[in-house]
């Protein structure tokens, strides 16, 4: 779906409307004609790549306790739906492989945020570019973290794979930044976001993807500044809001 170039990406999948990070929300996003969807991950105890966006599991999973202490085995058993609606009862906590099993099937864009700001996830980089080239996605998704060493990683283990910055709140040096880094990507959230920020971003050769933007006066505002991206918990209002405009 284009809306005059601007993309919607849904942010942990449809995060309005259905349980974050899970398959239910990501299949709503493809139902829905997202372009892109948006996931976070992080480590199990036995190092496989869990999708969820704490750090812990109490506040969207039947389970308690840090990820990084969980075993797969027994992460495959939390509920990660009914804390969001019993209609979404037993929906399980997705692993990176069930969603590239999912998306050879389509084209969906995936922006993978590595979740190392909080915890370090010894390897983790590694593990991402190693599944994403196993199913040969490398023009289809972005990785992205606010840790930029994270980043740093990936460009030194698969410079085919678009990186991007992620930002909540700009340094006032961020230009200098910007211009130093060279990354694909820029994603401030939306209200760091100026008209001369995403001005310079662009010239610069970054794509622009602020997040997240949900009411109709962001959603427009950005759309006037002509970012790349837009994203969204509501994916579906935010395609009419732009297809109206
Ligand atoms: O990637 C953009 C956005 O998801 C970053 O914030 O806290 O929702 O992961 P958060
Ligand atoms: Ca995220």
């Amino acid at each position: 779906m284009n809306l005059k170039n601007i993309q919607i990406f849904a942010h942990r999948g449809s995060k309005g409307t259905h349980p974050e990070n899970t398959m239910a929300a990501f299949k709503e996003a493809a139902r829905i004609g997202a372009e892109g969807i948006e996931f976070d991950v992080h480590l199990s105890s036995d190092g496989e790549m869990i999708v969820i966006h704490d750090e812990t599991l109490d506040r969207t999973t039947s389970l308690l306790g840090y990820v990084k202490d969980c075993s797969a085995q027994k992460l495959k058993t939390a509920d990660a739906g009914s804390k969001f609606s019993e209609e979404f009862q037993g929906e399980p906590i997705p692993f990176l492989k069930e969603i590239f099993d999912w998306a050879i099937d389509n084209t969906m864009l995936m922006n993978i945020e590595i979740k190392t700001d909080k915890l370090p996830y010894e390897g983790i980089e590694q593990k991402i570019v190693d599944l994403i080239r196993q199913y040969r996605l490398e023009n289809r998704v972005i990785l992205s973290s606010f840790n930029h060493q994270s980043i740093e990683k990936v460009k030194k283990l698969a410079p085919e794979i678009e990186r991007a910055l992620l930002f909540e709140g700009l340094p006032e040096n961020i230009e200098e930044i910007l211009s130093a880094k060279k990354e694909a990507g820029f994603h401030p959230d939306r209200n760091s976001l100026t008209e001369t920020i995403n001005h310079y971003a662009k010239k610069l050769g970054y794509k622009v993807r602020p997040w997240v933007a949900n009411n109709k006066s962001d959603i427009i505002r950005l759309a006037e500044m002509d970012v790349d991206v837009i994203m969204t918990d509501f994916p579906e209002k935010a395609i009419k809001i732009l297809k109206a405009w």
